[in-house]
């Protein structure tokens, strides 16, 4: 996103250059002018269908290398206050978290979980220790504490921009996905954050924390890939490299949730994966916020 901003100002401070070049009579010039303008103007072009919103939306997709997960950095950048949410953050990688916020003169509002993950302990709590007045955010449906629990159709607004919750339970029976605001002044494409409803080409496993394949698939389907096809995905984990697919990309390859609900039930079903390492620690410490002595603080 950041990166398209950069192309539309170069594009708009070379585009005098153009202007005065064109008054060579050249034919060359004149002919290579043409081109030259042409090409900046689809550049000009296509970067106004992502309208100043997306330059609007300061982003940062961050890693935590042990679990795998990604923690997502989100800001209104042209408010004057410069409010930002952080989705999934995790307890080993607090420090460095806040520490680019602060950097970035960003006020982190929201602290948000996309659910109780049984594979590493949220940093929620910790942050709530560092940053005063910061909220939690969890779905109503998992069950765990936090300041704000949000329902499928809420809005979760920072600065001039929000995020849309999108009931996506399956992996868990709490798993919430939360898309960018649709709208004209909305970030374009949207982009949704899936936790690990949806991972790119993949999704999370089923067969722990109320998990049901049958859920997850009708999920996927009626609340994810029913967004328009250019939307990015951000998923909770990823453990060969990727970092970010669409909706159009998944409906094509997932290689899980492009067959049949039957057939996707029983892939499921023969996972034959091993008991995750971390659930019997991870889960009791997220439904308290990744804190277990938080019964003397407020959530
Ligand atoms: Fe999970």
């Amino acid at each position: 996103m950041l990166n398209l901003g950069f192309i539309r100002l170069s594009a708009c401070r070379f585009s005098p250059f153009i202007i005065n070049h064109s008054s060579s009579s050249s034919g060359f010039y004149s002919s290579q002018k043409q081109t030259i303008s042409f090409a900046l103007r689809s550049q000009m072009g296509s970067f106004t269908t992502l309208s100043q919103s997306s330059s609007r939306l300061l982003f940062r997709q961050l890693f935590e290398k042990e679990s795998s997960t990604y923690t997502y950095l989100l800001a209104d950048s042209f408010h004057p206050d410069k409010p930002a949410l952080l989705i999934d953050p995790v307890d080993k990688t607090v420090d460095r978290d806040l520490s680019l916020i602060r950097k970035l003169g960003l006020k982190v509002i929201y602290a948000m979980n996309t659910h109780v993950h049984a594979d590493h302990i949220t940093g929620t709590g910790l942050i709530k220790d560092k940053v005063p007045g910061i909220k939690s955010v969890i779905s109503k449906a998992s069950g765990a504490k936090a300041d704000v629990f949000v329902e499928p159709g809420d809005k979760i607004t920072f600065g001039d921009l929000f995020l849309e919750v999108r009931a996506t339970p399956g992996h868990t029976a709490g798993c919430v996905t939360y898309v960018t605001g649709d709208g004209p002044d909305q970030p374009q494409p949207r982009m949704a954050f899936t936790g690990d409803a949806l991972l790119i080409r993949g999704c999370g496993r089923t067969d722990f924390q109320n998990g049901n394949s049958g859920q997850l698939y009708k999920s996927v389907h009626s609340q994810i890939f029913t967004l328009p096809k250019e939307t990015f995905l951000y998923p909770g984990h990823d453990y060969k490299g990727f970092t970010v697919t669409t909706v159009g990309e998944e409906v094509l390859y997932n290689p899980r949730l492009t067959k049949d609900e039957e057939t996707f039930i029983s892939i499921m079903q023969n996972l034959s994966l091993a008991y995750p390492k971390m659930i019997d620690v991870a889960v009791p410490a997220n439904v308290v916020c990744g804190l277990q002595d938080l019964e003397s603080k407020p959530n």
